[in-house]
């Protein structure tokens, strides 16, 4: 048992998180942006004097990737400045600090997995800001920290890539989708599990990548998004009517359609390639996060529960 302090805490992982270690009994304490801002200094010197925690996880973060180009400096004042804020708390405090950061950090062009160690060379302002944060974590407590690189985040709350094309697939449409960009959907409960373990098993301060195993491109995830909505609504037709119905013929259903990255230009350049290699975990004795799809599955019924559908972006 420990005493956890989570920033950032009503963002998406930091939901998935304080839930995780509600359900575990941990004592918690759980500060949204309106309860601890984590750019003001004295303000995080006070929250974490007054939690005295043994582990602090900044899930606070500024991540909106496109607008970050427009708006670099206030991005970085949140996840560089806002980190190292933290940092030195915890420093102060004697706290382990858990650091959640991005693929954003590489160049995106390599064409195997990044391993852990792997030179960081930011491609845009986003990334510039994480990598800035990584580095003031790791300077203030290298014996002490855990920066945990995630990709591809998905779960029940927030906006976020599963909602949006679960509100497409239900509203009938057939969006494109880049299929030239590889990566690792992740679902945001799967990185509390991980963060949890890293502290449970007093693993090795370092660099982590909390993705899951496998790879695909958006297409191929929007795809299997896709499929799973209309087997549900299939199943949920089977039984209200208590018969097999068949099922709609699939060409009648929406589906994805692949595109390149040049057919959906954005402010703020894509990585081509997002695959993140997880040789840290073993080397801790802790499982790496499983196969993308096997995970998928198990969050897509909670997420759907919730009004998947209805809240995407
Ligand atoms: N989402 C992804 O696909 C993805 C991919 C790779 C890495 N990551 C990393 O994973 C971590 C968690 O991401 P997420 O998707 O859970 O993010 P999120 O849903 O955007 O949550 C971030 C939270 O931080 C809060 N916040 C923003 N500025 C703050 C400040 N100055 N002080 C305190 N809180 C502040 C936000 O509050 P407001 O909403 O009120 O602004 C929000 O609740 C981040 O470190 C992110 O960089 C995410």
């Amino acid at each position: 048992m420990s005493r956890w302090l989570v920033t950032g805490a009503a963002g998406m992982l930091g939901r998935d998180l304080t839930a995780l270690l509600a359900a575990r009994g941990e004592e918690i304490t759980a500060l949204t942006r309106a309860d601890l801002d984590i750019t003001d200094l004295a303000a995080v010197a006070k929250a974490v004097d007054a939690a005295k925690p043994d582990v602090v996880v900044n899930c606070a973060a500024w991540t909106a990737v496109d607008a970050a180009e427009e708006h670099e400096a206030r991005a970085l004042a949140i996840n560089g400045h806002g980190a190292a804020n933290l940092a030195a708390a915890c420093a102060a405090a004697g706290a382990l600090l858990v650091h959640p950061s991005t693929d954003y950090v590489f160049d995106g062009q390599a064409r195997s997995p990044y391993p852990e160690d792997a030179p960081t060379a930011p491609a845009g302002a986003y990334g510039r800001t994480k990598l800035a944060g990584e580095q003031a974590v790791r300077a203030a407590l290298p014996g002490a920290s855990y920066i945990v690189r995630t990709a591809w985040l998905y779960g029940a709350h927030g906006k976020n890539f599963v909602k949006t094309m679960l509100r497409l697939a239900a509203d009938g449409t057939s969006p494109g989708v880049v299929a030239d960009q590889h990566g690792q959907p992740t679902w945001t409960a799967d990185v509390a599990a991980q963060v949890v373990a890293l502290i449970e098993r007093s693993a090795p301060p370092g660099v982590y990548h909390a993705t899951s195993s496998g790879q695909t491109s958006w297409f191929g995830f929007a795809e299997e998004i896709f499929q799973h909505y209309h087997a549900s609504v299939r199943a949920g037709q089977d039984q209200d009517q208590g018969q097999d119905l068949g099922g709609e013929p699939e060409r009648s259903l929406a589906s994805p359609r692949p595109i390149s990255t040049a057919d959906y230009p954005t402010p703020a350049r894509r990585p081509a390639y997002s695959v993140l290699g997880h040789d840290a975990w073993p080397a801790a004795g802790i499982a790496p996060i499983g196969d993308w799809k096997e995970a998928l599955h198990r969050a897509l019924p909670g997420i759907m529960a919730t009004g998947g559908t209805g809240t995407g972006q």
